[in-house]
């Protein structure tokens, strides 16, 4: 199995937001093909869970708070040499356009897009990204297909996916890839974060629309280890959908 294209075994990968959701499975499947895991995110307690349901060793965590551009870079300077780096953290504020203000814009741009900008910059700057690397940046399916609520959520995902198509132009030659994953509706705290602000008469037609169901974090997480893995190694500055089939409808 460990001689597959498909493996991960000696690759060093870094994954943010895995204390949760699909960061906190990410690491998990990476871990099982038999890459060493650095985690980070800024709960310590929930990192730590994490770090105990890791299969092989190696493995490390960083407290990080990305907002915080200084243990941003101090971050980059001290981890190991990377072969691949998962942006997972993200959170999701949804609010009608009348009621945006600067503070609400930052926020979302902050968290979903900056930190995004500066990790990436921070790593390339400490020089800790190998030939042959792989980036995976979690976009959303509302960077391309918005919805109500969500304006500043979708402009900063879609801001990721400009982002992911120039690092993947300005890396190319040295065989450093860059990619999206676009997921619908997944089964994270996030997922019960936005149905908290729906009834659940609309939550309920909402799932009753995808084909396969909503998505769950193994889903996607599947998907960030193919695209870390030598055998995408032909695939770069893409944006992969996944949907379960929602907009097979529209
Ligand atoms: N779930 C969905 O339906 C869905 C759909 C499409 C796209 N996505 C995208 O997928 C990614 C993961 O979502 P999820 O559902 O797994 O979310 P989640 O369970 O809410 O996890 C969010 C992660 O982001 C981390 N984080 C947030 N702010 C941070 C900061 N300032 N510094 C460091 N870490 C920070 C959190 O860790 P700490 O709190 O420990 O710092 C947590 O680990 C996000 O980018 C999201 O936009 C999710």
């Amino acid at each position: 199995m460990s001689n597959t294209a498909f493996h991960l075994t000696g690759k060093t990968i870094l994954v943010t937001g895995a204390s949760s959701g699909i960061g906190r499975q990410t690491a998990i499947e990476c871990a099982a093909m038999g890459a060493k895991i650095m985690l980070t995110a800024r709960n310590e307690e929930k990192l730590n869970q994490v770090l105990k349901e890791l299969p092989g060793n190696g493995h490390q965590l960083l407290l990080c708070d990305l907002l915080n551009t200084e243990q941003t870079f101090s971050l980059a300077n001290s981890i190991s040499h990377l072969d691949g780096v998962v942006h997972c953290a993200g959170l999701v504020k949804p609010f009608p356009v009348s009621f945006l203000n600067r503070e609400k814009i930052d926020e979302t741009l902050h968290t979903n897009f900056y930190t995004v900008v500066e990790l990436t910059t921070a790593l390339f700057k400490a020089k800790k990204i190998n030939k042959e690397a792989s980036f995976v940046f979690l976009s959303s399916l509302s960077g391309q297909h918005p919805h109500k609520g969500g304006s500043m959520y979708a402009a900063s995902k879609a801001a990721v996916e400009a982002f992911c198509k120039t690092v993947a132009l300005e890396y190319a030659a040295k065989g450093i890839r860059a990619n999206c994953i676009s997921p619908a509706m997944v089964k994270t705290p996030m997922f019960d974060e936005a149905a908290e602000g729906m009834s659940t008469q609309a939550m309920e037609e909402h799932v009753a629309k995808y084909p396969l169901g909503v998505g769950y974090p193994e889903d996607v997480a599947r998907a960030v280890v193919f695209l870390l893995s030598p055998a995408s190694r032909w695939i770069t500055g893409t944006n992969l959908l996944m949907d379960g089939g929602l907009l097979l409808e529209y």
